[in-house]
């Protein structure tokens, strides 16, 4: 190889070291501790799907995440740590009546599901999450955010409450097995 040839080989890898650097520096929202929250990618679906099923006993198909991560990849966002992701939010956009004024038509945003790996709670990932999913649904100009949580759920309705979030009804056997839900909601300043 010749020295021309050689020097822009090295260019060119230089080039794309700086390039998949940027791209990684860029999607990095926050760090908590060794945890680094950033938006979701594709190739991130499947250990999403995975700690959903582990954690949670609402599953939903592939194409339901995919659909989601396509329609609103602002607020679907995923905690990693060494490499390996454990935990996700993902929300949707919603246009129906407010849950703070009455008769008023407005867009909201609807955290579907959130959860952490057990071994990496308490440390908080999930609060991180949330407020970064937040600041997304803040970018598409929601009105408000809701959410349904599990009424014996109390890890989950402290860490909402924490963000301002406010237990607005009950929605009664609102899980398959029968369990009653508290609707909770939270509205921009
Ligand atoms: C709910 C969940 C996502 C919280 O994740 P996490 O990373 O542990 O949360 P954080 O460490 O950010 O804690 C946020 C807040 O939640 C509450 N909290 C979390 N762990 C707690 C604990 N062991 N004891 C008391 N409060 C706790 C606190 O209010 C905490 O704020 P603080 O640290 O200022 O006290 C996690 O418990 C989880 O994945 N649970 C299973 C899935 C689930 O229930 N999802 C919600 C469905 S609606």
């Amino acid at each position: 190889m010749s020295l021309q040839t050689q020097k822009s080989v090295y260019l060119i890898r230089l080039n794309n070291l700086f390039s998949s650097l940027s791209v990684s520096l860029q999607s990095i929202l926050r760090k908590v501790g060794d945890c680094v929250i950033r938006h979701c990618s594709y190739s991130d679906l499947r250990s999403v799907v995975e700690i959903n099923s582990v954690t949670l006993p609402e599953h939903y198909t592939d194409y339901f995440f995919e659909s989601i991560l396509k329609e609103l990849p602002e607020s679907f966002i995923v905690a990693e740590t060494n490499q390996k992701i454990v935990g996700y939010i993902m929300c949707k956009i919603e246009f129906g009546f407010s849950n703070f004024r009455k008769l008023g038509f407005v867009k909201k945003g609807h955290v579907v599901s959130v959860a952490v790996l057990q071994e990496y709670r308490g440390k908080g990932i999930g609060r991180s999450l949330l407020v970064e999913a937040i600041n997304g649904l803040a970018g598409r100009k929601s009105d408000e955010i809701y959410l349904e949580v599990r009424v014996s759920n109390d890890l989950a309705v402290k860490m909402y409450q924490s963000i301002d979030f406010i237990i607005k009804s009950k929605l009664r056997s609102y899980y398959r097995d029968g369990e009653d839900a508290y609707l909770m909601a939270f509205e921009f300043g």
